[in-house]
């Protein structure tokens, strides 16, 4: 089993450069990726590529595939849908969290600087460790919890100002961007839930067809694994979808609020 932990007061060095000539070409960007392989136990190197932008699509996952498919086989990244659906892209950019899928060269001007989601392990160059991060969503029991029998040879109904509760919400596609850009999460990521889990736990706490919201609520109404959002609003800044992660944890607050006064 190889340790994710990277090695003691490691630093990024600098690693390896692939150039391209550049005789007669004038869209060559420099793209600086880090990399780290566990398995070697020396410290990341952030390696520099020259791509020749015209020879490949316009986003940024567009030229890491050319790099893996032309330059250099043994670099490691996440990908599935292309489209921005998937969430498994999530990478930081130029010191932001986004999609590399979604996020085009032109967002960016100059030099274009990758390394993997921050403040977690690291699984190799571009991988981030999620086992965490997915086993906080599973604690809030991402399903709808019902009691009643559905009603027969029917689906369960929802009204339609109820089905809108759901919209902002639904369209997470667990990136992680959010919870990765949110300092509460890189201190305390082992107890707080992060606004991720948070946002989708109020999914299902506004979900009219759920019969569980007290349980739900009483669950989540913990110091470390709520009330260390300080409303800081990183995540809100960083979605790639534009959804408001930092609205929906003020939401559960604000129920357990109105539970407590009943
Ligand atoms: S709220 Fe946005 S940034 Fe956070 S996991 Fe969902 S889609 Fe990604
Ligand atoms: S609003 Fe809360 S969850 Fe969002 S970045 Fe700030 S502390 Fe983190
Ligand atoms: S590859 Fe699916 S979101 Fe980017």
């Amino acid at each position: 089993m190889v340790s994710l932990r990277l090695p003691k007061d490691s630093r990024i060095t600098r690693g390896k450069t692939y150039k391209v000539s550049t005789k007669g070409k004038q869209n060559i960007r420099k793209i600086h990726i880090y990399r780290y392989n566990p398995e070697d136990e020396k410290n990341p190197t952030l390696d520099t590529f020259e791509i020749d932008t015209t020879t490949c699509g316009e986003m940024i996952l567009d030229v890491i595939i050319k790099i893996k498919g032309e330059i250099d086989p043994t670099l490691t990244f996440r990908r599935s849908c292309r489209e921005g659906v998937c969430g498994s892209c999530a990478m930081n950019v130029n010191g932001t969290n986004t999609l590399a899928c979604t996020a085009t060269l032109s967002d960016y001007k100059g030099d274009i600087f990758l390394y993997p989601l921050p403040h977690m392990n690291v699984v190799k160059d571009l991988v981030p460790d999620m086992n965490n991060f997915y086993a906080q969503y599973a604690t809030i029991e991402p399903w709808m919890k019902t009691d009643s029998p559905a009603p027969v040879g029917k689906e369960r109904l929802q009204s339609p100002e109820d089905r809108k509760k759901l919209d902002g919400l639904y369209e997470c596609i667990l990136c992680a961007c959010c919870s990765t850009s949110c300092p509460s999460y890189w201190w305390n990521g082992d107890k707080y839930l992060g606004p991720a889990t948070l946002l989708q736990a109020y999914r299902w706490v506004v979900d009219s067809r759920d019969e569980s919201t007290g349980e739900r609520l009483d669950q989540l109404n913990d110091t470390f694994g709520l009330y260390r959002c300080h409303t800081i609003m990183n995540c809100t800044k960083t979605c790639p979808k534009g959804l408001n992660p930092a609205k929906a944890i003020a939401g559960i607050k604000g129920e357990i609020a109105r539970k407590e006064d009943i």
